[in-house]
């Protein structure tokens, strides 16, 4: 999934001829699942029409500080822009925006809005050499950095003017590029590796059954797709499920056995900074496992169960960087028996669903967790989306790490 998916993105157009690129910019983004507000420079509109652009964005294009359509002119607030926005992307950004950008003057709309903005802001300068070039066009740079704003230093080539040298807006791929490079480095979990077990494991009893159980994998799955948009490269060992993820960063490694998950696991664990055992592992596997299809035979038919290793278990024993996490399911005396868990298998944490709780636990889309860490500090949260509660999880493993 791309670090810009769900992205909201304000997309300032000043009028320089390299705004004819706009378009594919706003194209590129949305591609990558961001939403895209354009607000353009009265200028701009004379190299770019605001209708091929609101087509693209499927939102109106703003311009003016109030909506002139209506005989009731409605104020476009840059205020509430500035705030809903993840980032800010000003492309082409001429020399006289750049400088009013630095000089605090507010007399358009995208100056207004980029003074109230509080996310991260982008610009992509495109102008002639020389104006380049010139001392005061690399002060104002300069400025804008010393900011916080991030230059998308401009490319040499063939310019409108006729001339060739630097001056030329970064490509349209380019600048979408830059930008998720530029995020991803940000990411909290960048660098990080997870190793997260998710659904359930199927234990022959013969070559057409199995023991199994009701785990989804929804649950590991959201852990795993949450932790890779945070940055982290995810392992994740999954028994038999209809879960899919399209993340770039996820290595899904498909079990069916308790002992095949057990052996997926404990082979990448030492590579790890961080373990979340989420699979409902079978604690117990057919002692034998038939050859042939068993034929039906009047009177009860017993199987002889022998226990399944405990891979959590294991992983408690031998941990030494990793922060680890497991998970309890449970009916009665819940926290009691989480706390032991915890103990027990020497975790940094667990995450405690209870099925006394509506909507938590096996096959459902919501949970509701209890997240208890290695001091027995507990945090209830709500019933949630998974994915919600996913992210829940992970922030309370961020903030130990
Ligand atoms: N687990 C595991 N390997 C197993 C069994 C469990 O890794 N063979 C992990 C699960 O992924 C979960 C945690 O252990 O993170 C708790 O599993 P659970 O079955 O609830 O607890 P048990 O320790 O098996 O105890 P009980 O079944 O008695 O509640």
């Amino acid at each position: 999934m791309s670090v810009l998916r769900g992205k909201k993105v304000l997309l300032g157009i000043t009028g320089g001829i390299a705004a004819y690129k706009a378009p594919l910019i706003a194209r590129l983004l949305i591609r990558e699942g961001a939403q895209v507000q354009v607000v353009m420079t009265p200028s701009a509109k004379e190299f770019v029409t605001p209708l091929t652009l609101s087509t693209l964005t499927d939102r109106p294009v703003l311009s003016s500080f109030t909506d002139e359509e209506d005989e009731n002119a409605v104020w476009n607030n840059h205020v509430a822009l500035g705030i809903w926005a993840d980032f800010m992307l000003i492309a082409p950004a001429t020399a006289n925006t750049l400088s009013k950008m630095a000089s605090a003057t507010s007399d358009n709309l995208l100056l207004a809005t980029y003074l109230s903005a509080k996310c991260p802001v982008y610009f992509a300068p495109a102008m002639d050499l020389d104006m380049y070039k010139h001392p005061a066009t690399l002060k104002t740079i300069q400025q804008l950095e010393s900011f916080g704003n991030v230059n998308i230093p401009a490319a040499s080539g063939f310019l409108a003017s006729g001339l060739h040298g630097e001056g030329r807006m970064q490509e349209p791929e380019y600048i979408v590029q830059f930008i998720k490079e530029d995020l991803s480095k940000n990411l909290p979990l960048r660098s990080k590796k997870f190793l997260i077990s998710a659904g359930p494991t199927y234990e022959s009893i013969d070559p057409v059954r199995f023991i199994g159980n009701h785990a989804s994998g929804k649950m590991g799955f959201a852990l795993a797709n949450q932790a890779a948009m945070m940055g982290a490269e995810v392992i994740l060992v999954t028994g038999p499920t209809h879960e899919k993820t399209e993340q770039p960063n996820i290595e899904v490694v498909p079990v069916i056995s308790a002992k095949e998950m057990y052996t997926s696991c404990m082979e990448r664990f030492n590579d790890v900074e961080v373990a979340i055992m989420s699979a409902a592992v079978s604690d117990y596997k057919p002692t034998d496992v038939a050859a042939q299809k068993i034929k039906k035979k009047t009177g009860n038919l017993t199987i002889q169960l022998s226990p399944t290793t405990d891979i959590l278990a294991q992983m408690g024993v031998d941990k030494t960087h990793q922060f680890l996490v497991g998970f309890a399911l449970e009916t009665e005396n819940e926290l009691e028996h989480a706390f032991q868990k915890l103990k027990k298998k020497n975790l940094d944490a667990i995450v405690l669903n209870s099925l006394n709780d509506k909507g938590a636990g096996f096959g459902t889309p919501t949970n509701k967790i209890t997240f208890i860490d290695a001091t027995l500090k507990t945090k209830e949260f709500e019933l949630k989306p998974k994915n919600e509660v996913a992210l829940d999880i992970i922030t309370e493993i961020i903030a130990r790490l």
